[in-house]
């Protein structure tokens, strides 16, 4: 399957971000993944050219982190953060829930097309404990019947809501924000978190203002980066 125009017009606008080309090289693998569903040998032949690297080197890259994909997914990608501290607060009860619920284990897609599992590493939310994601947006404070539910509607097609961000979108959709895509969705979910601000209320509660600066600061990349 070629690799459609839009998409490499967009592989074109990021590459102009860059002074150095072969620094576009993980963003245009996300457009792999949102065009093709993976990062397919097609897709590494184009970024190759187009960042000038070999295609050893590009798939040195994209074998190496987990977020590049070697087959297709299932319509929504289910991560249950397996990490130390969501597992001790119930990811790996979670886990095993729902490897028992979808009969289907890690990196695999239910027979139904429609949910593939995967366990991830630390999502920097251990402040929202058990974490899990769908199309890479957050679900946090999940439970096992909590996490059940999400795969009970992807299933059923019906929609899934993050806790913190705009309604779970198709995985293409994703890959494309992730990128840079503007989504039209930056307004969209409640981004406030009262925990992650817990540390700077603390420290305007004790009159610390360099540790309050500090705290503002981190807030605010928090809440952008969300
Ligand atoms: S350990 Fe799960 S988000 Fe950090």
């Amino acid at each position: 399957m070629a690799i459609a125009e839009t998409t490499r017009a967009q592989m074109r606008e990021v590459l102009d971000r860059y002074p150095r080309k072969r620094s576009a090289l993980m963003p245009l693998l996300h457009l792999v993944q949102a065009d093709e569903g993976f990062i397919t040998p097609e897709g590494v032949t184009l970024v190759a050219e187009l960042v000038e690297l070999t295609e050893a080197e590009v798939t040195a890259v994209s074998s190496f982190y987990t977020m590049y994909l070697k087959r297709q997914s299932g319509r929504v990608r289910v991560g249950v953060c397996i990490n130390s501290l969501c597992a001790v607060l119930g990811g790996d009860e979670i886990w095993d829930a729902l490897v028992d619920h979808c009969g289907t284990g890690n990196n695999q897609t239910t027979d139904d097309g429609a949910v593939t599992l995967e366990r991830i590493e630390c999502q920097a939310a251990c402040t929202h404990a058990p974490v899990m994601t769908a199309n890479w947006e957050f679900l946090d404070d999940m439970t096992v019947e909590k996490a059940k539910q999400v795969v009970d509607d992807a299933r059923a097609g019906r929609p899934i809501q993050s806790t913190r961000g705009p309604a779970v979108r198709s995985f293409a959709d994703a890959e494309r924000t992730i990128v840079g895509v503007d989504d039209g969705l930056v307004a969209d979910g409640d981004h406030r978190d009262d925990r992650i601000l817990a540390g700077l209320r603390l420290a305007q509660q004790n009159g610390d203002a360099e540790r309050s600066a500090e705290a503002e600061r981190r807030g605010a990349q928090t809440v952008k980066g969300n």
